[in-house]
């Protein structure tokens, strides 16, 4: 145990994370994600349906990654990552590669990565680079025009929900970042984490869906809140676990 009770974190992340590196969230007022609905990028059906429009969805969005960096919540992660004593799973719904290149290793993409393809013909998975379009061959079998990226859609099991449960389920405080509460499973790891006993806190720039689940919520950017926290937790002055919660 550290001196304040708290050993084992999980922390969630969301596309509020990441809006200050210039990613697009998906529910902004328009409901629109950048110009697409989700249905006609982000399902199985999309994909059968018109796989050239989702491949040039998720080409772009793959090669936006090389002009936009971490900013100063993921980094403030990594920090947190680098320096707690105690067990850490970061958890991300985001696809894109800030939390690894701000330094994050605790890390377990559950929605999947841009930078992944999954080969439908032989299954196999492994790192992506560049354009992948209809034409992308296989680097395990070879086969053109059966890749997919790796990113799980709507409809989709979300990865590794065993070890996320796992970790859930042993952690004193649990922390959501940047998510609006609207996608399960994601939206119900508060519920999961409460019930084992953790302490749980919000950092949004509003209140989410979920923020009622919550022991304690702080509405303002990421990019603001992440390292006062994260300041906090290291300096031993964290609230989650010794004084009542401010709502
Ligand atoms: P949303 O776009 O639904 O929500 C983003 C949340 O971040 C909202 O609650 C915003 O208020 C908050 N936010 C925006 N800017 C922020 C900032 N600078 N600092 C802090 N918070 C900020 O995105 P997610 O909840 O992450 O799944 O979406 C969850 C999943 O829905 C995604 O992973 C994706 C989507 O369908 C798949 O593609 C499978």
């Amino acid at each position: 145990m550290t001196s304040h009770g708290i050993r084992n974190i999980v922390v969630l992340t969301g596309a509020g994370v990441s809006a200050e590196s210039g990613v697009a969230t998906f529910r902004g007022p328009d409901g629109l994600w950048e110009g697409h609905r989700v249905e006609d990028v982000a399902t199985p059906q999309a994909f059968a349906r018109d796989p050239a429009l989702v491949h040039a969805f998720y080409d772009a969005r793959r090669a936006k990654l090389g002009t936009i960096g971490p900013n100063a919540a993921h980094e403030a992660l990594a920090r947190l990552d680098c320096e707690w004593p105690g067990k850490l799973l970061l958890v991300t719904q985001n696809v894109d590669d800030l939390h690894e290149r701000a330094g994050s290793k605790r890390l377990l993409h559950m929605h999947g990565e841009l930078k992944r393809g999954w080969c439908l013909e032989c299954d196999d998975r492994f790192e992506w680079d560049g354009v992948m379009g209809e034409g992308a061959v296989c680097p395990a079998c070879a086969t053109p025009g059966r890749v997919r990226p790796d990113i799980v859609w709507f409809g989709e099991m979300p990865y590794e929900m065993e070890r996320i449960d796992e970790a859930l389920q042993r952690c004193d405080l649990f922390v959501s970042i940047g998510t609006s509460g609207a996608v399960y499973p994601a939206a119900g790891f508060v519920q999961t984490a409460r019930y084992c006993g953790a302490r749980t806190l919000e950092l949004n720039l509003e209140p989410s869906l979920a923020s009622f689940l919550f022991d304690e919520s702080r509405t303002g950017r990421a990019g603001e809140l992440v390292p006062v926290w994260v300041e906090e937790l290291l300096s031993g002055a964290h609230s989650a676990h010794s004084s009542p919660m401010s709502r």
